[in-house]
């Protein structure tokens, strides 16, 4: 497919995911799914990247859902609209690697919720978030209500999603949707580090830590440790084995 509003660019195994339709603050429409869906599509077949970063230009990583696409929208087309940006989201949580959110600028409705369905978000000290949709009279619709209290808790969540108060990057920060707040003009760089950093590591350990970290979150405690023990056991006489021996021959190990 033409990406018109997804920018893909690749450097030493990072997929940068540059979200480009300033004039609407980067607003997801119909569109930026279908681009979207393709481009976790895309970047899932590059056996080369191991991390993705997800940002976007100008002001705003995302203002939120197209109003001017929902305003004439019926309860129905409603509903599978929210549908199909939870699949998309859905679909980016699920990917084996993992992605960043770089959080240039406005992160607002649907851009909050697409920053929450990272793996976690680096800030601009430019950053904002909010959950507005009550303004609109509108509730989140890509699962907002479901990831929010999960990153942030129960108590910040709905303090976010009743007043639709927009934070500053800091007060994400302090409230755990956000794990690092760095210099605007050093966003890409700082998330290029920390990506560079993150590919290093052991390729298979990696991808495994976020799907067992992400199915425990969907399961209980038990079964989770059970996958946890599954996967850790899968590592042994394999990557494993590579990166212990490296430790104890004081060496750089050699993941092939
Ligand atoms: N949808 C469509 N267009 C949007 C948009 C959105 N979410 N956010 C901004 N835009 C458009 C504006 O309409 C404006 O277009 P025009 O130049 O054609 O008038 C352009 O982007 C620039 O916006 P502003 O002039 O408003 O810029 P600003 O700097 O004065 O304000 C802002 C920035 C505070 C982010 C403001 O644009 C704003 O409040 N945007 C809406 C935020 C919002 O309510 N988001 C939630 C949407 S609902 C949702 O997301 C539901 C869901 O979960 C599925």
């Amino acid at each position: 497919m033409d990406f018109d509003i997804l920018k893909l660019e690749t450097e030493e195994g990072i997929a940068k995911v540059v979200i480009s339709r300033p004039k609407a603050l980067n607003a997801l429409n119909t569109r930026f799914f279908q681009e979207m869906d393709a481009m976790i599509a895309k970047v899932s077949v590059m056996e080369d990247i191991s991390v993705m970063i997800i940002t976007g230009v100008g002001k705003a990583f995302v203002a939120g859902a197209d109003i001017a696409e929902m305003v004439d929208k019926t309860p129905e087309e409603g509903t599978a609209f929210s549908k199909t940006g939870q699949h998309t989201f859905r679909s980016l949580e699920k990917m084996e690697i993992p992605v960043i959110a770089a959080v240039n600028g406005f992160a607002l409705g649907g851009g909050c919720e697409l920053a929450m369905a990272c793996d976690f978000r680096i800030a601009s000290e430019k950053a904002k978030f909010g959950q507005p949709e009550v303004n609109l009279g509108l509730i989140p619709g890509y699962a907002g209500t479901q990831r929010l209290s999960r990153l942030a808790g129960l108590g910040n969540s709905l303090y976010l999603l009743l007043t639709a108060e927009v934070i500053a990057a800091e007060e994400a920060l302090r409230m755990g949707l956000v794990q690092k707040v760095v210099e605007h003009e050093k966003l890409m760089d700082e998330c290029l580090a920390i990506a560079k950093n993150i590919a290093a590591k052991g390729p298979a350990a990696i991808k495994k830590v976020k799907a067992v970290t992400r199915q425990g979150m969907l399961t209980n405690f038990d079964k989770g440790s059970e996958l946890e023990a599954e996967q850790f056991g899968t590592l042994f006489k394999n990557e494993g084995e590579e990166g212990m021996r490296a430790f104890l021959e004081k060496r750089k190990p050699n993941w092939k």
